[in-house]
Parts: structure tokens; C-alpha cells; sequence
């Protein structure tokens, strides 16, 4: 039977960054400010997003479909830029997709380096996960720290009406406070005991205000942006066959399902630059697989 996947040789070009919308700009975001040489490609699934309350099955084949455009735009890394497909997806993708169509490619996720660094943060060893319901029910956090920190209790709570406030641009304005300071009640009523949380889900840094509004002030808030950043790194410095594939130029296309100029304008706020400065192509990724 003839495959339904492409089969990819490893070739030299950017980064790549995927999310189903906007939150993994903040990843972007911190890992280009760590590695300014790189060229980078952003993908935002913003027409499909959220993720958040999709099966297993919805968010493999959208997460597949997203990476193989990664890598036909030439990129031989892929970050997971989503906590959801890093969830739900890339185990299988590493697993069976990557050996079988492009096993010189790499794609990587996020919740195993938020979990290896969060265990030191926390005194009381109470630690809270705030992310969609998709991570929260794969139990990714609670598995991923307990390898670290046998020790640590963690409390996880979804919040689902988080990404879509950000993904319609309500992130700024008085009605999310309502869903934001909700959840967070909710949580530390659920372990008092709670001084550190992850924002499990790369979205949460855009409410980052209203977070640190409801949050007690001893509590420490984890935005995972940074680590993933240092563990990309880290990554790098280890396999040079990688980083030697890796094409540095310091440029940033930005790729979404969405229509490009939507994207622009929203993702121009969220990265604090000119919305003319950001070089954004509308694709369709219905039909990839
Ligand atoms: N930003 C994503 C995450 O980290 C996904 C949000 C969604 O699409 O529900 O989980």
C-alpha cells in the first residue's frame, strides 16, 4: 500500500516552531532571544485552534500535519511549541511517524524540560499545573515531575476558556479576568499548600498580568518559555549534526491557517513589534495527510 506520509531526507534550513495558535509565539519568543543566529519558521494552526478539548486521534493528525509542512518548508528540527500536542502527539510522533519518514529529523516538546526544572523551584514541594484539558487529562505533568521529584504532589486543573480569550483577542480586557481569577481559586482551594505553578499551556503568558493579579504573592508562577529556550540549547551543544543543519541568518517567517493579515496584526501585539515587520504567509494544511 502506497504511504500516506512524505519521506524526508535531512536537509539544512530553519527552526521550526509549531502551536495550534498564538501561544507558541511566546516560545518563540524567548528561544530566538537565547539564539538570535538561527533562522526560525513559526506555524500557527489558528484556524483549527483550540486543542484543548480535542481526542487523541484530532490532535495526531493535526500535529503531523503541521510538523510535515515544517518539514517540507526545510526545517530538520521541530519544537512542539504546545503543551497540548506535546501531550497528546509527540510521543507517537517520535515513535512511529519520525523512524518511518524522516528518521534524521527531529521534533521535540515541552513538558519534559518545564518538568525537569520545576522541581527545584518549589519549597513546599506542592506544585500546581494550569494548562487545557487535553495536557491535564494525559497526565504528561504529573508523570513527567514524579521522574524528577517522586516526592512532589501535583495538582492539575484545566482552564478551557483561557486560550480561546487570547485566541479572540479579549487577553486585555476586563472579561477575562472573571475565567482568570476563577481557575486560580479553584486551584489553590484544591492544595493550599501549592507555592509554585506551571503555565502548562504556552498561551497562559499572554494573561500573564491578570495571572499575577489573582495569584497569592508568595506563589512562584512558571511560564515555561525560558527553559525551553535553555534546554534547546543545551540540545544544540550535543548534537552538532543538528546544529550543523541548522541555517543561521537571524531571519522569522511566520506561517497561519489562519488569513495571514488577522495573524499580523494580533501576532505583532503579542511579540511587541511592527506588524509590517513580520513576514506572514497564509497555508493550508487540510488535505496534508
Ligand atoms: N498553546 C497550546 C498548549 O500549550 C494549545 C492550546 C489549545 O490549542 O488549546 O497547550
Amino acid at each position: 500500500m502506497e504511504s500516506e506520509y512524505t519521506l524526508f531526507n535531512l536537509d539544512e534550513g530553519p527552526i521550526g516552531v509549531f502551536d495550534s495558535g498564538y501561544g507558541g509565539l511566546t516560545i518563540l519568543n524567548e528561544i530566538r532571544k537565547e539564539m538570535p543566529q538561527y533562522d526560525y519558521i513559526y506555524l500557527g494552526d489558528n484556524a483549527r485552534a483550540p486543542y484543548g478539548t480535542r481526542s487523541f486521534k484530532v490532535v495526531y493528525e493535526f500535529t503531523v500535519q503541521s510538523v510535515e509542512k515544517l518539514f517540507k518548508l526545510g526545517c530538520p528540527l521541530v519544537i512542539l511549541g504546545c503543551n497540548t500536542a506535546s501531550a497528546k502527539a509527540l510521543r507517537s510522533v517520535q515513535r512511529y511517524y519520525l523512524p518511518r519518514y524522516a528518521p534524521d529529523r527531529r521534533v521535540l516538546g515541552v513538558i519534559i524540560p518545564t518538568a525537569e526544572v520545576v522541581g527545584a523551584m518549589s519549597r513546599t514541594h506542592h506544585i500546581g499545573v494550569l494548562a487545557t484539558q487535553g495536557t491535564i487529562s494525559s497526565e504528561s505533568y504529573n508523570m513527567e515531575i514524579a521522574k524528577q521529584e517522586p516526592d512532589a504532589v501535583v495538582t492539575g486543573l484545566a482552564c478551557p476558556m483561557w486560550v480561546p480569550i487570547i485566541e479572540n483577542g479579549e487577553a486585555d480586557k476586563p472579561g477575562a479576568d472573571y475565567f482568570v481569577k476563577d481557575s486560580i481559586d479553584k486551584l489553590m482551594a484544591m492544595d493550599p499548600l501549592i507555592d509554585t505553578i506551571i503555565l502548562g499551556c504556552t498561551h497562559f503568558p499572554l494573561l500573564m498580568d491578570k495571572i499575577r493579579k489573582y495569584v497569592p504573592e508568595h506563589v512562584k508562577l512558571v511560564p515555561q518559555g525560558k527553559y525551553i529556550a535553555r534546554s534547546l540549547q543545551d540540545y544544540l551543544r550535543r548534537h552538532h549534526e543538528m546544529r550543523e543543519k541548522i541555517t543561521m541568518g537571524g531571519s522569522c517567517t511566520y506561517y497561519t491557517t489562519e488569513q495571514a493579515d488577522k495573524f499580523q496584526e494580533s501576532a505583532a501585539l503579542f511579540l511587541n513589534e511592527d506588524a509590517q515587520n513580520l513576514d506572514v504567509h497564509h497555508v493550508d494544511l487540510r488535505g496534508m495527510i
